[in-house]
C-alpha cells in the first residue's frame, strides 16, 4: 500500500466515524511561543482541547505536517526524521478510551490490514507522587481487543529489568506513558494540558534485534527498548489533566489526541524495515545516488541526514508562512538543516557545485499532489537553496581550514582531542563554521585517532556554553552600539577599569615569566572578570600561574605608580612600550607606565581609562586558561 493510499484511508475511517477532515496547519505556529515549529498535530488544537468549541465539531481528523527539531540528531537511523507527517484522530469533550483503542486497532488491523499478532501495546504505570492511577482501564479494554483475535494479552509491569515476559500489554512511567508538550508532568508549567497515553507497537521481528553488539546487549529487549526490533506507531493521549499549582486538576473536558507517523505505519505496510525505503523516501534517495555515483546501501547515514534535512527545509520554506535561513529562530533551524545536508553531501563527495536544488525539486514533485503550497512556493524555495548552498560553499572552505589549524596546534592525545568552547565559538563567529559541524569534526578526528566521539553530556555542554558565548557576545555588540565600547571595555564603570589596568600588570607578569615572546592577542573585560589572550604555545603550568599572580600581586600591595604621557609613536617604541604599533593611533600615542619612568614594571601604548592608584584593585586571581587558537593562550583573572 502506496502512502497516499495511507493518507485517504486513515482521513475517509474516520470521517466514516462520524470524524470532519481538517487541513494541516501550518508548520510555523500561531500565538505559540511555547516552541518555533508545530512538532505534533496537538498543537494547533490546544484551544480547542481546552474547551474553546472548534467550527467543525467535537470528532476531527487530520493528517498534520510535524516538524522536531530535537530530532536533528537522531536522523540517521531506520526510524528518525524531523519533518514527518502526523496522522491524528481528536474528541474534543466526545469519546474516550473505549472507542479510541478500539477504532484504531480496527483501522490498523482490519482496514490496512497489519498483523495483529505482530502488535503490542504500552499504558501509563501511575505514580501515586502526582496522584495519577495506573490506566487499569485501558488495560481492561485491550484485553477484550486482543481477546476478539484469540491472542494471549497478558500485562505485565517493569519489562525495563525483566523483559518481555510473554506479555502484550506493558505498563511503563512517565517517561514513556505520559504526553504533554512539556514532556514529564514535572515539566508542565501551570496551565498546560497534558495525560497518559496508550502507544502501539509493531514487531519487526526478531533478526531487527540488535541486542548483539549494541548498547543494548546486557539489557533485557522489550517493546520500548530500543534495539531496533519494536517500533512505535501509534499513540492515543487522553488528555484530561491541567497543571495547576501544586496538582493535576481534572479537564472540564476528557479528550482523545491520537498520533500516528504516516512514515513509519507506511514502513511495516510496505514490508520495510527502514522509513527511508519506503515510497515517501525512494525517489529522493535515487536522486542522491544518481548525483553521487554512490549506493545508499553503502552509506545509509549520509543519505537519510540529506533525505530527511532537505526534505524537511522544503516543507518549512514551502510553507505558506515560509521561512527563510537567517541566523535567529526558525531561520537558524532551516540554515542548519541545508548546511548539514550540503555537508553529507561532500561526505559523498558529490562534484556538482549546486545539487540541493535538484533534490528539492524530486521532493516538491513527490509531495506537490498533497501539499499544493510547495509547488506554489517553488521559487521562494529554489531561490533560497540556491543562495544558501553558494553562501555555505565559502564558509565551509574556510572554516575547515581554521579548524585544521587548530587540530595542528593541539598538544594532547589525538585519541581525546577536543577545542574549548571559545575556539569553537570563534570559528562560528569569525568563519560562520556551525558548533555542529565543529563538533562533527571534533569526533572524525578522535574516531580518525582510535578514540570514541565526545559523549552526549559534554556536547550537550558544549552546545549550552555556546549559547551563553552567544548571548555574552550579543551582550557586548549592544554595548558597544550604544557607544559606551571602548579599548576592549564593555563599558567604563569603576570594576572593568581596575580590570582593564589589571591586564597591564597581567601582560607584564607574563613576559617576565614565561619571556618576552608574549604579546597581547586580544582582551574582553566585563565588570566580573578579564579574558585576556597572547602569544604563547604551552599550557601555563601551575607554578607559572602562581608566579604571575604572585607578581602582579606585589605590584598592587606596593601601589608602584601609574601615571600617562602622550608621545610620538617612534618614542614610544624607544622606551620599550608595548602595545599595538600601528598608525590607527594617530601621531601622537599615549603611554601608561606603572612604576619608575626609567625602571617601570610595565609600559604599554593604551587609550586608557586606568585607575589612579592600583593600590586598592584588590587580589588578583587567575580563574581559568584555555588554549584560544593557534599559539595562543586565553586567560581569565578577577580581581577579589
Ligand atoms: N500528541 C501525541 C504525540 O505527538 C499524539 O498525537 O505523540
Amino acid at each position: 500500500m502506496g502512502s497516499k493510499e495511507l493518507r485517504n484511508k486513515f482521513l475517509k475511517f474516520f470521517e466514516e466515524r462520524g470524524h470532519k477532515i481538517i487541513p494541516s496547519a501550518s508548520l510555523i505556529p500561531e500565538n505559540d511561543s511555547t516552541t518555533l515549529f508545530t512538532g505534533s498535530g496537538m498543537q494547533p488544537l490546544v484551544p480547542y482541547l481546552m474547551g474553546e468549541p472548534h467550527s467543525q465539531g467535537k470528532r476531527l481528523v487530520d493528517i498534520q505536517k510535524s516538524f522536531r527539531a530535537e530530532d536533528i540528531e537522531e536522523v540517521g537511523d531506520n526510524r528518525h526524521t524531523t519533518f514527518f507527517e502526523m496522522m491524528g484522530n481528536w474528541s474534543l469533550g466526545d469519546y474516550f478510551k473505549k472507542e479510541q483503542l478500539n477504532w484504531i486497532f480496527e483501522f490498523l488491523v482490519k482496514e490496512i490490514q497489519l498483523d495483529p499478532k505482530r502488535l503490542y501495546v504500552s499504558v501509563f504505570r501511575g505514580n501515586k507522587e502526582i496522584g495519577i492511577e495506573k490506566d487499569s482501564k485501558s488495560v481492561e479494554i485491550w484485553k477484550d481487543i486482543f481477546k476478539n483475535y484469540n491472542i494471549e494479552a497478558n500485562d505485565i509491569d517493569f519489562a525495563e529489568k525483566n523483559g518481555m515476559q510473554d506479555g502484550r500489554i506493558f505498563y511503563y512511567d512517565e517517561t514513556k506513558n505520559w504526553w504533554s508538550r512539556s514532556g514529564i508532568p514535572v515539566n508542565m508549567p501551570i496551565g498546560e494540558i497534558g495525560g497518559p497515553d496508550s502507544e502501539i507497537f509493531y514487531d519487526l521481528g526478531e533478526d531487527l534485534k540488535r541486542h548483539e553488539n549494541s548498547e543494548y546487549k546486557d539489557q533485557p529487549c522489550h517493546i520500548n527498548c530500543g534495539c531496533g526490533r519494536f517500533i512505535e506507531i501509534g499513540n492515543s493521549v487522553f488528555i484530561e489533566f491541567i497543571r495547576s499549582e501544586k496538582r493535576f486538576d481534572p479537564l472540564p473536558q476528557k479528550n482523545v489526541d491520537f498520533g500516528g507517523g504516516l512514515e513509519r505505519i507506511s514502513m511495516v505496510l510496505q514490508g520495510k524495515n527502514n522509513i527511508f525505503e519506503t515510497d515517501l523516501f525512494i525517489n529522493i534517495i535515487k536522486k542522491i545516488e544518481d548525483l553521487s555515483g554512490l549506493k545508499y546501501a553503502d552509506n545509509m547515514s549520509a543519505f537519510e541526514v540529506i533525505a530527511d534535512h532537505l526534505r524537511a527545509a522544503t516543507f518549512i520554506m514551502g510553507d505558506d508562512k515560509g521561512v527563510m535561513p537567517s541566523n535567529i529562530d526558525q531561520g537558524y533551524i532551516v540554515r542548519r538543516l541545508i548546511r548539514r545536508a550540503i555537508r553529507y553531501g561532500r561526505q559523498l563527495d558529490i562534484k556538482k557545485d549546486l545539487w540541493i536544488q535538484e533534490v528539492s525539486q524530486v521532493i516538491i514533485d513527490d509531495y506537490k499532489s498533497v501539499y499544493p503550497e510547495l509547488f506554489k512556493n517553488s521559487k521562494f524555495i529554489m531561490n533560497n537553496l540556491e543562495k544558501e548552498e553558494i553562501k555555505f560553499g565559502k564558509t565551509l572552505e574556510k572554516g575547515l581550514k581554521e579548524f585544521e589549524k587548530l587540530f595542528s596546534h593541539y598538544k594532547g592525545d589525538f585519541k581525546e582531542f577536543y577545542l574549548e568552547v571559545e575556539n569553537l565559538f570563534n570559528l562560528y563567529q569569525t568563519y560562520g563554521f556551525p558548533v555542529e559541524l565543529s563538533i562533527e569534526e571534533i569526533n572524525k578526528k578522535r574516531i580518525q585517532y582510535g578514540g570514541v566521539p565526545i559523549s552526549k553530556d559534554m556536547e550537550e555542554n558544549f552546545l549550552n556554553l555556546f549559547q551563553e558565548e552567544i548571548k555574552k557576545h550579543q551582550e557586548l555588540s549592544r554595548t558597544a552600539a550604544a557607544g559606551k565600547f571602548k579599548g576592549g571595555l564593555a563599558d567604563t564603570s569603576e570594576q572593568t577599569t581596575k580590570l582593564h589596568t589589571a591586564c597591564h600588570l597581567l601582560l607584564a607578569a607574563l613576559r617576565k615569566v614565561l619571556g618576552n615572546h608574549v604579546e597581547q592577542k586580544g582582551s574582553n573585560i566585563t565588570a566580573e572578570r578579564l579574558r585576556f589572550d597572547f602569544s604563547h604555545s604551552e599550557k601555563l603550568t601551575n607554578e607559572q600561574i602562581k608566579e604571575i599572580e604572585e607578581i602582579v600581586n606585589k605590584a598592587i600591595k606596593n601601589n608602584l605608580p601609574i601615571t600617562f604621557e602622550e608621545m610620538s609613536l617612534e618614542d614610544a617604541k624607544k622606551q620599550g612600550a608595548s602595545g599595538v604599533f600601528e598608525s590607527k593611533y594617530g601621531e601622537k600615542v599615549k603611554v601608561y607606565t606603572i612604576g619608575e619612568k626609567d625602571n617601570f614594571f610595565s609600559k604599554e601604548i593604551c587609550g586608557g581609562p586606568h585607575v589612579k592608584s592600583i593600590g586598592n584593585l584588590g587580589y588578583f586571581k587567575i580563574i581559568k586558561q584555555e588554549s584560544s587558537g593557534a599559539g595562543i593562550r586565553r586567560v581569565k583573572a578577577i580581581l577579589e
